[in-house]
């Protein structure tokens, strides 16, 4: 407690000198208090500032090995600096006690939680979230889920998860925004901003950790955890701009990544922690590890033991050991053996209790501790009506055709019998998806209950029909029966929640379980059929595309699911949702994106030796940026302010678009450029702007984009970040796959 009240004295001394030498910084951590750190540190043992670059969990929601069951005994003798997975009011207050009261120093801990979608209203997958396009709610879903974390007693989210994946096989895909560098750089500053807000110390907010650094969701295979190999260009193309989005926003803290980069795992990797983090882009926070991903640099093969593996690592500018122990165990020994410098450790101490300062924890280490607030915030209403709000953005309507003469969606209220089939039709914990938190089922409302709610004059018979696993079909006859005795069916398939996520990455990509074949005898009957597919990730539904007439993409929607899909399915909501990862036709077609390379021989009908495969087309099912709405819109052509644009300056694009259908409706309007020749080959599109606007039937706008010369820029053949000059197409459309165009030219007159 000695150093909470020192703190006090201290920092009302030296405020105005602190403000008066402050200068901006790049970070969230606010300027000031280096006096305070200062006789801090000159205070503490070696022991106890290798204390403060130690994190454990306090054992709840443990994704790996828990080295250290006896981390309370560790606490009190000045060892931990924070810990995670500890959280609700009742039970962090008695470990921030222990830390502020029975340690000799007195130093609050930080506390952490994997709050990626909610804390315990839990929204949307991020990768549903994405799909809405919709920054300002991605920024509020962040605001919301740190008010509501940090009134049960968290200070830390590790959030948001910006990794390029192009794999769906990798189960993480649910976590991050997509495949698109541009769209996940933009979301990964709105949810920084939305975590951290304006300033540290208000009690709402969050210390942000944007993850993992780097370029983990490029596992070979899709398989987790597996190796990443790729060139520099590729690393700092496409891989590197979304962490250096949230840094330029000001996230708080980094967390390193467990796969190797070019040989070399992350969190013992100077390049990417020193050179890249620190030196390139000024980051001023401190990097956590990811688990025990030092100690796992031993089987990775570049140490021998995990000795080695702490000094690596902290010589490599790792800053926290995330729960393996071995900074605890071996810094202290590797510091008198001359194999670790004190001035690296000295160095991290000093960014952790700086963050510590930043939450005001010094001043008051029970700030984010108040039962009461707890209790009003938890489940509150502006959390649930933004759960429900999010969820209906998120939602993508992939299909949706004629059945007698008009389009299966939106259901009429006029529909009388409905049969609800399948395994997530009244089913609460698999609506949360992945990592969520504690996110507490009985908050959810079934989607059959939802529907019933919804449509009160309908019979709706629900059939479980299939499990998500294995190939029991005893459960089909049922599911037919019901089928053939009502007007409409509806199917809700998919993923349950543990199917994607962290260590669920999968080789097959057909619905899981007897639901595929659930799913064609169901159609077999010939009823009008709908299918609301629930997932973590894009899953091969050829078969479905080709047979289903309407299908809405659901994703796992959170803790407000049931009610948002039934406002889409009958109307009371029009679906906006598009695509930020391409749905491949099969596993065989992975890894497809929207921006690839064009190859020397693109692929030509009439030319067998063109770039195809002989079983598939080279097409996606459906293309990034895809999605429907039940109004229609139309596309004018592209203009350009200029066909000529110099180097350094910029031109507009504009196009009209006009809501050609017979309802209100919101449409993503994309803007995508392709650079026809380069030192080195570009790709086919990239998006560079989308704007997401709403218009009232017959209703037009024009739409305009601001082109500069910066957003042309690429690495080019030496390397250097910059546009170079030649010819251009700006495409501008619903989808990467349904666009119009119009050339320019980029010249430089300074040569
Ligand atoms: C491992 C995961 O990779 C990471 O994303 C998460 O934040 C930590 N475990 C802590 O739970």
């Amino acid at each position: 407690m000695r150093y909470i009240l020192f703190f006090a004295g201290l920092f009302f001394i030296c405020l105005p000198g602190c403000q008066s030498d402050a200068q901006p910084r790049k970070t969230g951590i606010a300027q000031g208090g280096n006096d305070f750190i200062d006789s801090l540190m000159a205070e503490m043992t070696l022991e106890e500032k290798i204390g403060q670059l130690t994190l454990y969990t306090s054992g709840w929601d443990v994704t790996g090995p828990t080295l250290n069951d006896d981390y309370k005994q560790e606490l009190v003798s000045g060892r931990v600096g924070g810990l995670f997975n500890a959280h609700t009011v009742g039970y962090a207050r008695d470990l921030q006690r222990m830390a502020v009261e029975e340690t000799r120093l007195g130093i609050p801990l930080l506390f952490g939680y994997d709050v990626i979608h909610g804390y315990k209203t839990i929204f949307p997958i991020p990768l549903a979230q994405a799909c809405s396009w919709d920054l300002d709610m991605m920024r509020e879903s962040a605001r919301l889920s740190a008010k509501e974390a940090a009134s049960a007693g968290l200070n830390w989210t590790f959030n948001p998860m910006v990794d390029i994946a192009r794999d769906p096989r990798w189960g993480r895909i649910a976590e991050g925004g997509g495949e698109d560098t541009y769209l996940v750089s933009r979301i990964a500053e709105a949810k920084v901003k939305g975590y951290q807000g304006d300033d540290l110390t208000d009690p709402f907010t969050l210390l942000a950790c944007v993850k993992h650094f780097a370029a983990y969701g490029a596992a070979q295979a899709g398989r987790d955890y597996h190796t990443v190999d790729m060139s520099e260009r590729v690393l700092r193309e496409t891989y590197l701009p979304p962490y250096k989005a949230a840094i330029d926003a000001g996230v708080a803290t980094v967390m390193s990544s467990f796969n190797e980069v070019d040989g070399v795992p992350a969190s013992g990797s100077s390049y990417l922690m020193k050179d890249i983090l620190r030196e390139e882009w000024g980051f001023q926070g401190f990097v956590v590890t990811d688990y025990t991903s030092i100690n796992e640099m031993v089987p990775h093969g570049v140490v021998k033991d995990e000795k080695e593996a702490a000094a690596l690592a902290i010589n490599a500018g790792i800053d926290m050991d995330m729960q393996g122990g071995v900074f605890n165990q071996y810094l202290a020994q590797l510091v008198e053996e001359g194999k670790v410098p004190l001035a690296e450790i000295d160095n991290s101490v000093r960014l952790i209790l700086q963050a510590k300062i930043d939450l005001g924890l010094f001043e008051d280490p029970y700030r984010y501790m108040d039962e009461n607030r707890e209790k009003e915030t938890v489940f509150s209403t502006e959390l649930m009506d933004h759960a429900l709000e999010s969820a209906k953005k998120s939602m993508v309507l992939l299909k949706n055709e004629e059945v007698n003469g008009s389009p299966l969606l939106p259901l009429s209220q006029s529909t009388r019998k409905i049969a609800l089939i399948g395994p997530l039709a009244d089913n609460k914990i698999d609506l949360l998806g992945t990592w969520h938190a504690s996110g507490d089922e009985s908050k959810v409302k079934t989607l059959l209950a939802s529907l019933r709610e919804a449509a009160p004059n309908a019979d709706i018979q629900y059939v479980k029909g299939a499990g998500f696993e294995g190939d029991d079909q005893s459960g089909f006859e049922e599911a037919i029966s019901a089928a053939n005795a009502a007007d409409l069916v509806i199917m809700a398939i998919g993923e349950n929640y543990r199917q994607s996520g962290e260590a669920a990455s999968r080789s097959q990509l057909g619905l899981p379980g007897p639901q595929q074949a659930l799913l064609e005898k169901v159609h077999a009957t010939g009823k009008p059929l709908v299918t609301v597919v629930m997932a973590g990730r894009p899953l091969t539904i050829t078969w479905m595309h080709d047979n289903v007439p309407a299908i809405l993409y659901a994703w796992h929607l959170g803790t407000q699911s049931g009610p948002a899909i039934a406002d889409v399915l009958f109307g009371n909501y029009n679906p906006a949702g598009k695509l930020t990862i391409t749905f491949p036709r099969n596993v065989g077609q992975i890894p497809i994106y929207y921006s690839m390379k064009n190859t020397g021989r693109p692929f030509l009908e009439e030319q067998k030796y063109t770039s195809k495969y002989l079983d598939v087309p080279n097409q996606p099912l459906y293309p990034f940026g895809h999605g429907l709405s039940y109004t229609t819109f139309s596309y004018g052509d592209v203009s350009l302010s200029q066909n000529s644009l110099d180097m350094g300056g910029s031109l507009t694009a504009s196009v009209q678009v006009t809501n050609s259908g017979d309802r209100e409706g919101e449409e993503v309007v994309q803007l995508y450029i392709r650079d026809l020749v380069g030192s080195v080959t570009r790709p086919v599109k990239e998006l560079k702007g989308f704007q997401k606007i709403s218009l009232q039937p017959g209703q037009s706008q024009t739409v305009t984009f601001t082109i500069h010369t910066d957003d042309l820029a690429f690495y080019t053949r030496d390397m250097s970040h910059k546009a170079e000059p030649g010819d251009f197409k700006v495409f501008i459309g619903t989808s990467s796959a349904d666009t119009k165009e119009a050339d320019f030219t980029l010249t430089d007159n300074s040569q």
